[in-house]
């Protein structure tokens, strides 16, 4: 991860010594539009901008990105032009809208180093987010890195509120973008590379450098405590599993949080094996343990007035002589016993294990993620998570998921399905004998996991966690860093309203 510099900036953004100024443009009606910000620019032009735009195609539709060369009006070699779409019905354009061109213009910038943005002056804190966002990338693996993508970022002042609230929210919003990005980086490390031990040693590593509590349980320490969902999953595996824990207590915590996220380093399907087509994209079954992580260790640096229990599951799922098979019978942390009857249906196993591990601690809240179905992509896109739990916490959820931009919807546990998942055999079987709901019938067979009067929600990130289409706003393709800035949201508004 290559985080740019960013810094206010007092200086005129036509005087400020940048290779590129990054404007907004709109889609008013037929025509485009200048966004607030621009009028400095605009007038270094001759008030003619809008012309050159316009004679160029320019739309001001959003991921449009149109540059202009400046030859001399302003100090920057271009001005570029990224489109934030319509304006809403009050004539001003939301924070993701700002996020996303911000990004966009980003992506667009490979080989620039030094930018002054002006869409801060519309959102300060979604221009950070969106160009840190739209500037990640992940070259690690290529024998020569390309073009260096922003190194410095020069960002024009909101007209409202002071220096110093300025300030603070540059500082928030780049951790939060940090913390995205730290999802992003787990997330594509390849699962040669990233399997459960070497998982929880980055996770430990990042956990103390924050000054939290870790505690990582290897396979000897997992078989003592009796957490046989993990190690059902992970027994066929050369690489044996992980349960990592790790704590954040912050200064007068108002509520304490426990959070769950599934890190399935590679899902082969096991013994009930997926198909050969895309199974590559399985090395981002661990997204939820990633956001986890990341949030965990961003809540330590917002230093926000809570307890934070981070407990994260990590196993390799893959078929060998050793592995668990369809028709064994798995006694759970706890001792609730599962029927396996599919051994792709892993990420439950591993979780109801964690979240019984999870509610020891008393928690306030219990919120887990997962890429947990691939239904959850037939049913919502890839875009927009469902959101499930106990009904309160989820509306919450996704109303903070639809505030931060990427998007989350509630969906039911409809109570008919619990049946479906009786055992001949065991207390519960982990699928139903039918494709009906599958989303749904995941997110019942965890509630089975978790007490009956804790506030509890599970995101379904299947779809959203991982982009394997083009580039969009402040996504790249590959980890997307989605929930983790719903979950700070959610922290934040714990850390406010208890
Ligand atoms: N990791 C997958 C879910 C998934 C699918 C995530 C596609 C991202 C993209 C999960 O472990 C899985 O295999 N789920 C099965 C459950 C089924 C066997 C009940 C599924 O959704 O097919
Ligand atoms: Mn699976
Ligand atoms: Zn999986």
């Amino acid at each position: 991860m290559i985080v740019p510099k960013l810094a206010m900036t007092s200086t005129g953004v036509t005087e400020v010594a940048a290779e590129a100024v990054v404007i907004g443009i709109t889609q008013d009606g037929d025509s485009v539009g200048l966004a607030p910000g621009a009028e400095a620019v605009d007038a270094a032009f001759g008030g003619e901008l809008l012309a050159v735009l316009r004679t160029l195609g320019a739309t001001g539709k959003p991921d449009e990105v149109v540059k202009v060369p400046t030859l001399g009006r302003l100090s920057a070699g271009m001005v570029v032009a990224a489109g934030l779409g319509k304006p809403g019905a009050d004539g001003t354009v939301s924070a993701e809208q700002v996020r996303r061109a911000a990004g966009a213009a980003a992506r667009g910038l490979t080989g620039v180093g030094r930018v002054v943005t002006t869409l801060s002056t519309v959102d300060l804190q979604a221009a950070v987010e969106g160009t840190v966002l739209g500037a990640y990338t992940f070259d690690s693996y290529k024998s020569e890195s390309k073009n260096g993508t922003v190194s410095r970022v020069e960002l024009a002042s909101p007209a409202d509120g002071t220096t110093k609230q300025h300030r603070a929210t540059l500082k928030a919003a780049t951790a939060i973008a940090e913390a995205v990005a730290t999802a992003r980086d787990l997330i594509n490390t390849p699962p040669n590379d990233l399997y459960p031990a070497s998982f929880a040693e980055r996770a430990a590593g990042l956990g103390r450098a924050a000054g939290l509590e870790v505690e990582v349980l290897d396979e000897k320490a997992l078989r003592k405590a009796g957490y046989g969902g993990i190690l059902g999953v992970g027994v066929g595996s050369s690489r044996p599993p992980r349960l990592v824990r790790m704590r954040y207590r912050g200064p007068r915590p108002r509520a304490k949080v426990a959070l769950v996220g599934k890190g399935i380093t590679f899902d082969t399907g096991g013994i009930s094996i997926k198909p050969a087509t895309h199974m590559e994209e399985m090395t981002s079954d661990m997204s939820g343990a990633a956001a986890v992580v990341a949030t965990v260790v961003l809540a330590a640096r917002l230093k926000y007035p809570l307890e934070v229990v981070a407990t994260v599951p990590m196993a390799e799922n893959m078929p060998s002589g050793a592995a668990y098979r369809p028709g064994d019978v798995l006694t759970m942390y706890g001792g609730k016993t599962v029927e396996v009857l599919n051994t792709d249906a892993e990420g439950r196993l591993i979780l109801a294990d964690a979240i019984v591990r999870a509610t020891e601690d008393d928690p306030d809240y219990l919120v887990e993620t997962s890429t947990l179905t691939g239904a959850q992509i037939i049913s919502l896109g890839r875009r927009t998570a469902g959101i499930m739990g106990s009904d309160d916490l989820r509306d919450r959820v996704a109303a903070v998921a639809k505030a931060t931009g990427e998007g989350g919807w509630p969906m039911p546990l409809p109570e008919e399905l619990r049946g479906d998942l009786d055992s001949k055999l065991a207390d519960l079987a982990n699928v139903t004998g039918h494709r009906w709901g599958s989303m749904l019938a995941a997110g019942i067979f965890l509630k089975e996991f978790v007490p009956e009067d804790l506030p509890w929600a599970h995101i379904d990130i299947a779809g959203p966690a991982y982009n394997n289409g083009s580039p969009w706003g402040y996504t790249g393709k590959g980890g997307t860093g989605v929930p983790v800035r719903t979950l700070a949201a959610l922290l934040a508004d714990f850390a406010e309203n208890g």
